[in-house]
């Protein structure tokens, strides 16, 4: 019996092909490509392509592939009806699971395991659920869902659906830049999730769903959602020094801090704050980048503990006009690429994954006559 490694810590369980985390050197790699290069100068319909292909899209492939993506945009009219009974005060994340799920019940592909089947319905993800993202935000406002439009790039189209307009064009690229960012990061929880469900040899969408109720959680996804909640309880820079001081006394664990494999830094998050230092430049709204530099600062000189890019992007989506608790639904937008890459890639040489446990129960005993 080996070792027990709690949280898998440092355990390498399988290879990958898709990305590689360089904690050492403070520097990930999609295919090769280093993340912040991807973020500067591709889009995300690139990257996404990227990653289920594992080459950059040739002009015409490009062309071929935003075809593909805008075609599949639209949701169908019953999906648009159930969306409509969701309760208006789920979480998004909630709601995104529960319309993925939904998508599933309504492909009949859904259990066709061919690469081309399963990179059709992972083009059908990508394209689908910023619909069911904005969709959702705005029906529980009481306002009525937008039609996709099918002129114009993936995120300038969630802006439309979302608010009925495309902001500013640096404003866009800042959010296609955190599309990028988020976009794969390993064997992190939510892709080891759709890894074992998809080592069952069970359908793409059951690994998806389950893959979105893992990164919902505040320890993983949902960080950025609290990221921007602590940001407001500090208030001000001011208070900044004090409240983390009384935080960590009481043990609290600071959003947007740490991370399992980064221990010096998450390599992601100096490209999303160089996005965000913009936003607040062009919003003439520096606050919440002030309090961050007083909290990083003091964070790593009291534990040594570095930002993860979850502590830049809740702000940027912040200042972007969006709602608090709709920040992780933007984490499942992005990330759909690298978990339904890693699901091709466990089916193409699968093997069940079944870890082994060392019971420390009660010892056999007979039981009692009745
Ligand atoms: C993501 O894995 C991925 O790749 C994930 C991700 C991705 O792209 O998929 O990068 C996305 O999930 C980023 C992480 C977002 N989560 C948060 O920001 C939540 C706050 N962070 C922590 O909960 C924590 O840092 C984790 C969960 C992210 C990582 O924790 P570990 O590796 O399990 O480390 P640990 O909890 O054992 O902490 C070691 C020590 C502890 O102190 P002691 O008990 O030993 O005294 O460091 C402390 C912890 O208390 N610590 C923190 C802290 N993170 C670690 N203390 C205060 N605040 C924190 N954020």
């Amino acid at each position: 019996m080996s070792e027990i490694k709690r949280g898998l810590e440092g355990v390498v369980v399988d290879e990958t092909k898709v990305s590689k985390v360089m904690p050492e050197i403070n520097s990930l790699v999609y295919r090769g490509y280093p993340v912040q290069d991807l973020a500067d100068n591709y889009t995300f319909e690139e990257v996404a392509y990227l990653l289920w292909k594992g080459e950059l899209p040739s002009e015409s492939e490009l062309r071929d592939f935003q075809e593909l993506e805008k075609e599949h945009r639209k949701l169908s009219p019953e999906l648009q009806a159930c969306l409509k009974l969701f309760p208006k005060n789920a979480h998004p994340m909630d709601a995104v699971r529960t319309g993925v799920s939904l998508l599933g019940l309504e492909d009949p592909t859904a259990t066709d395991h061919s690469p081309e089947a399963n990179f059709l319905k992972s083009v059908k993800l990508m394209a689908k659920i910023p619909a069911i993202v904005a969709s959702y935000a705005r029906l529980r406002k009481g306002k009525e869902p937008l039609k996709a439009r099918k002129d114009i790039s993936f995120s300038q189209n969630f802006f439309h659906m979302y608010f009925g307009e495309v902001p500013d064009a640096k404003i866009v690229k800042a959010f296609d830049a955190s599309m990028i960012l988020y976009a794969e990061h390993g064997f992190n929880a939510s892709t080891f999730t759709s890894r074992v469900v998809t080592s069952t040899t069970s359908d793409l969408y059951s690994a998806i769903t389950a893959a979105i109720g893992a990164l919902k959680g505040p320890l993983h996804g949902g960080a950025n959602e609290e990221v921007m909640h602590t940001l407001k309880e500090v208030g001000t820079k001011e208070n900044a020094s004090a409240w983390l001081e009384k935080a960590l006394k009481e043990k609290r664990k600071i959003m947007g801090f740490g991370h399992r494999v980064y221990k010096k830094g998450d390599s992601r998050a100096p490209t999303m704050n160089k996005y965000g230092l913009q936003l607040a430049e062009i919003t003439g709204n520096r606050k919440w980048h002030d309090i961050s530099e007083v909290l990083e600062k003091e964070m790593i000189a009291k534990k040594n503990i570095y930002p993860n890019l979850d502590f830049p992007a809740g702000p940027v989506y912040h200042l972007m006009d969006f709602e608090t608790d709709m920040f992780t639904p933007f984490f499942v937008m992005s990330r759909i690429t690298g978990w339904t890459a890693h699901c091709m890639e466990q089916i193409a040489n699968n093997r069940l994954i079944r870890p082994l446990c060392l019971y420390t129960g009660q010892g056999e005993r007979a039981v009692p006559k009745k």
